[in-house]
């Protein structure tokens, strides 16, 4: 009778589909979902195991830092073709950027989760050796590892850090370096998809539609050519933790040091988040200018248009009438996406805004500061991407 119990207890966690995984930056089961090799990105669930209040105590095991899918057979602690061999993001030492996860509509089970680098580049080089899978006790050793180099929600300067609402005081998950959704059984904005309140299908899942999920980090003070974002969530109604991985690099150059006091202190990084897509670095012939994708999301009205206007020529020198303007072909609702991409100089350092265009012409700037950006070296053919949103 109790085994009875057991096995049907048992087969309705895996049947609670509660699914999210990092987007941005790519992580490397976003490539393996755009690659068509994981058909559910979602799907990468270590189960079951003590996910809640202890936030630490479960065991990694065969899903280490990055995750496996058991649903595709799929683990993402080891390189493939389509992931793991190149950075998809270079963050800037100190820099403050915005990250974003998707949970899926059918089964937001609400809880908390966090972000972490491990600085132990011996250690992440195991997860960055083409045809090499580390063994359970590295998978370990490396989660710990991004425990310890946790990114704290209370690190970054203005963001608003909460209690999750379903812990109690005295309870080990009554931490707010952690980041957390809210309430489970809220009556709106409830659990995960309560921390944007974005609109289904703001993000790609495959089961019942996803609802972006965005905070920021602070980069730490430490530099490496190619290293790990790790991605962690506690579901708080489930047995079950979700990890993610994303390829990065973290530069020095750059204004974010913490002891700097630039002239230049009115500029602000703190909405970009870049994306470059290099080929490898071994062999590459240096790129002199790459193309920049500026994407900014921002609701507009019919005959409303949106310009970008920078401190270079190539973005009209401030100048209203020399603005580039931006497509809206991907606009949708729910991702108000306008787009233009620009080849740039590598290395160039500008600032820039985006404009509203109204139907009787007058112009709109997004509020101060200026935003600014550096186009970033890589090999001939990269690109990067810059998201932004409106402000
Ligand atoms: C880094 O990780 C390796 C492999 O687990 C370990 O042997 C080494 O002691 C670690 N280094 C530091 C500084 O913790
Ligand atoms: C943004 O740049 C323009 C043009 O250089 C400048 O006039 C303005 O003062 C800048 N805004 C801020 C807040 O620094």
């Amino acid at each position: 009778m109790k085994l009875q119990a057991l096995i049907s207890f048992a087969s309705l966690v895996t049947w609670v589909d509660a699914h999210g995984y990092l987007t941005i930056p790519s992580s490397r089961t976003r490539l393996g979902f755009e690659a068509g090799i994981d058909t559910c990105p979602e799907c990468s669930i270590l189960e079951p195991v003590t996910a809640w209040p202890d936030l630490e105590e479960a065991q990694v095991g065969r899903s280490g830092p990055c995750g496996y899918n058991a649903r595709v057979s799929v683990d993402y602690n080891q390189p493939s073709d389509y992931w793991g061999n190149e950075v998809v993001a270079t963050y800037t030492a100190g820099d403050t950027v915005e990250v974003q996860w998707c949970v899926d509509n059918n089964g937001d089970h609400g809880g908390m989760f966090t972000y972490g680098i491990c600085q132990n580049q011996t250690l992440v080089d195991l997860f960055l050796t083409p045809g090499y899978l580390p063994t359970t006790e590295e998978k370990q050793a490396a989660e710990d590892c991004f425990l310890d180099g946790e990114l704290k929600c209370t690190d970054v300067t203005g963001q608003t850090c909460g209690y999750n609402p379903d812990c109690s005081s005295g309870e080990a998950c009554y931490r707010n370096d952690w980041f957390t959704c809210n309430a489970f059984s809220a009556s709106s904005n409830r659990a995960c998809q309560g921390v944007d309140g974005a609109a289904l299908g703001s993000c790609k899942t495959t089961i019942a539609g996803g609802y972006t999920v965005t905070k920021k980090i602070k980069i730490p003070n430490y530099r490496s050519d190619h290293t790990l974002l790790r991605f962690r969530w506690n579901s708080f109604q489930t047995a079950q933790v979700y990890l993610h991985c994303a390829d990065i690099a973290i530069g020095g150059s750059g204004s974010g040091s913490s002891s700097s006091s630039s002239s230049s202190s009115t500029s602000s990084t703190t909405s970009k988040t870049v994306t470059t897509s290099a080929t490898t670095t071994t062999t590459c012939t240096a790129a002199t200018s790459i193309a920049v994708v500026f994407n900014e999301l921002v609701t507009t009205t019919y005959g409303q248009n949106i310009y970008l206007a920078g401190s270079i020529s190539q973005l009209g020198s401030w100048d209203t009438s020399s603005a580039i303007a931006l497509s809206a072909s991907s606009y949708t609702t729910s991702n108000p996406l306008w787009t233009a991409t620009i080849n740039l100089p590598v290395g160039t350092s500008f600032e820039y805004k985006f404009i509203k265009k109204g139907t009787d012409g007058s112009f709109t700037w997004e509020s101060d500061p200026n935003r600014s950006y550096t186009v970033p070296t890589g090999c001939s053919g990269a690109t990067a991407t810059v998201t932004a949103t409106w402000r």
